[in-house]
Order: C-alpha cells, then sequence, then structure tokens
C-alpha cells in the first residue's frame, strides 16, 4: 500500500502535463451498436450510449503504474490505476462498465450518455496523447406530420421530425425507392415532402429516412390520392381497421404493419 501510494507521489511528479503530440490510442466501437462505424481509429471516435468502446493504448515505457484518465473541459480524474503485477483500482462511476485487460492496458468501456470527452493513457514516464470520444444518440422513429390523404389535383406537405436524437439528414422513399423530386414532388427546407397536383399514381408506400452518425432509422406511411370517381370509403375503413389513425388520416407507422395492399 506505502509502495502504491509512493508510486502515486513520482508519478505526479513525473506527470507529463502537455502531451498533445504524445503517441495515439487506437479506439474501435465493438459490435452490435446500431449503424456505428465499427472500424478503428485515431485521435477521436463517434459512438453511442450503450454501444462498448475498446481503447487500445500504443506501448509506452512503464516499470511500475499504469493509469487511464479522461478530461472534460476543466474537470480532470482517473478511470484506474493499475500497479504491474499488482491491484487494478478502477474509480466508482466506472467499476460496472469497464474492464481492463492487465496484458496490453487496453480498455473497453460500455458507453453511458456523459462519456463525451477526452481519454488517455499514462505510465509514469510517458502518456498518450487525449482521445476524443463523442457520445451521439441514435435516433428513435420520427414523426411524421401533416396528411396523408389527398383528392386528386390536390396538394399536401408531409413534414418528419426527429423525436429522439440529432438527425443529421432527411430524405425519403416511394415504395422503398429513394424518391427524387419532380416538378410536383418537391423537398421544402430539410425535412419536408411537398406535393402538388397530386395524381392517382402519386398513391403509395412513403418513408422518411433519418440518420446521423450511429443510427438510422424511418417510418412510413401510405399515401393516398382519392380519385374523385373512386368509391375510398370501404378502403379507408380497411386501413382503419388495420391500426390507423382515425378518420381519413391514413397512417401506417412501420414497416411491417400489412396496411400498404389493402390500402391502394
Ligand atoms: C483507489 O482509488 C481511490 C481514489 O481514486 C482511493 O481513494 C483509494 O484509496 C484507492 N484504493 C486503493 C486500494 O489503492
Ligand atoms: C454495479 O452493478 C451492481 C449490480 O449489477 C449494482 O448493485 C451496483 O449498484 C452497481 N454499482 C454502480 C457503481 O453502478
Ligand atoms: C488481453 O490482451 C491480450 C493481448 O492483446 C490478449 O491476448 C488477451 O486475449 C486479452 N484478454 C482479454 C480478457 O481480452
Ligand atoms: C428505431 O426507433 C425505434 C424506437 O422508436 C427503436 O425501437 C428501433 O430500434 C430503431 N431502429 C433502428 C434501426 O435503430
Ligand atoms: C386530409 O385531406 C383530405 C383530402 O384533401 C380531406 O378530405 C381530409 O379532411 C383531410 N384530413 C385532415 C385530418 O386534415
Ligand atoms: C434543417 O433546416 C433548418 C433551416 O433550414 C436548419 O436550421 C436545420 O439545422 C436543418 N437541420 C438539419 C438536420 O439539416
Ligand atoms: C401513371 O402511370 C401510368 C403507368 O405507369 C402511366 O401510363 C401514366 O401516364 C401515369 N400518369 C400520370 C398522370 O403520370
Amino acid at each position: 500500500m506505502l509502495r502504491v501510494l509512493f508510486l502515486f507521489l513520482l508519478l505526479l511528479l513525473a506527470s507529463p502535463g502537455s502531451s498533445a503530440a504524445g503517441p495515439a490510442i487506437t479506439a474501435r466501437t465493438l459490435s452490435p451498436c446500431y449503424s456505428a462505424d465499427l472500424r478503428p481509429a485515431q485521435g477521436g471516435l463517434v459512438s453511442a450510449p450503450g454501444c462498448t468502446v475498446l481503447l487500445v493504448p500504443p506501448p509506452l515505457q512503464t516499470a511500475q503504474v499504469v493509469l487511464w484518465e479522461y478530461r472534460s473541459g476543466p474537470e480532470e480524474g482517473t478511470i484506474l490505476t493499475h500497479a504491474v503485477d499488482g491491484p487494478t483500482n478502477t474509480s466508482r462511476p466506472y467499476q460496472n462498465r469497464t474492464l481492463f485487460n492487465q496484458t496490453d492496458f487496453s480498455l473497453r468501456l460500455l458507453l453511458a450518455r456523459g462519456d463525451g470527452r477526452l481519454y488517455r493513457f499514462r505510465t509514469e514516464a510517458e502518456a498518450t496523447g487525449w482521445f476524443q470520444l463523442r457520445v451521439v444518440e441514435p435516433l428513435s422513429q420520427p414523426e411524421i406530420l401533416g396528411n396523408s390523404s389527398v383528392k386528386a389535383g390536390g396538394s399536401t406537405q408531409l413534414v418528419c421530425n426527429a423525436v429522439e436524437g440529432q438527425a443529421d439528414s432527411y430524405w425519403w422513399k416511394k415504395n422503398g425507392e429513394v424518391l427524387l423530386g419532380s416538378e410536383h414532388i418537391q423537398f421544402v427546407g430539410n425535412s419536408t415532402l411537398s406535393i402538388a397536383g397530386a395524381s392517382i399514381n402519386d398513391s403509395g408506400h412513403y418513408a422518411c429516412v433519418v440518420s446521423n452518425q450511429v443510427s438510422q432509422n424511418e417510418t412510413s406511411f401510405l399515401l393516398h390520392v382519392q380519385n374523385a370517381a373512386n368509391v375510398v370509403l370501404p378502403m379507408i375503413l380497411a386501413c382503419v381497421a388495420l391500426g390507423s389513425l382515425a378518420g381519413v388520416f391514413v397512417w401506417c407507422r412501420g414497416r411491417d404493419r400489412p396496411c400498404h395492399n389493402p390500402c391502394r
């Protein structure tokens, strides 16, 4: 115990303060993790809460003690200290969700929301550069606001909103294929689908797709263009019976609802 304390003092004295250009940590997200990039990276990595990240330090000169540290603004702290051939002391907030490899000193960290910060590995002699970890919330199914029932020749606007998480991009699909704009189908801003002068051909199964660096999600719905001559009521009732919202406001959330054929 005294020995460990002594080593600690040594460490504090020898602490390499500015180590921006130290040898680099390599990190990667372990599978499974939404649709995050699983390739190894140096310098920085984007991952998601609930995913596990493996941080691997380069070989550093060491005699007695190694440690993993974090920094977040002015806040700094120690994740764990390990006396070579001795005990590993993991700080409490990390105890349940880290796995330290005593052979290669790598660290597995099960990510929580607040883990987007800087990390480094240090020995009494050397330190790595700081590694930037970003933790991005995965996207839930977006919500779609607007009227998905339109009279032939009429117009409608559908707005797609990310409910949980921040979307980097939005796009739309029709019957499974990327929807391209045309004279009467336009994308307003980044998340609104605007249909003017709708024709029967515009009917179909649409989806709004949202994505960010760690995930992709979508919500689909049936766009129903009512032909004046058609008897639409039975079809609408069928859709409502299949779990859609009330009235002529026809919703089919999720791809797997058996909604699109009867509603065509
Ligand atoms: C482990 O570390 C904590 C603080 O980081 C310290 O209070 C505690 O005494 C250490 N335990 C051992 C066994 O070194
Ligand atoms: C660690 O997990 C155990 C059970 O899995 C739980 O009882 C304990 O409170 C957890 N400790 C921390 C620090 O989260
Ligand atoms: C620790 O690292 C060594 C060397 O990379 C590896 O052979 C071993 O399987 C690892 N142990 C665990 C528990 O991951
Ligand atoms: C989409 O979001 C729902 C929650 O709204 C979630 O259960 C599902 O796993 C997400 N899908 C993907 C591919 O992330
Ligand atoms: C949706 O549009 C259709 C056709 O234009 C109209 O009959 C219906 O009342 C609208 N529904 C809502 C909820 O606005
Ligand atoms: C969408 O567009 C608005 C304004 O045009 C902009 O403020 C916002 O950042 C954009 N969002 C995305 C995810 O591109
Ligand atoms: C609708 O689709 C049919 C067959 O794909 C095509 O022959 C017709 O010209 C289209 N009508 C309009 C108004 O685009």
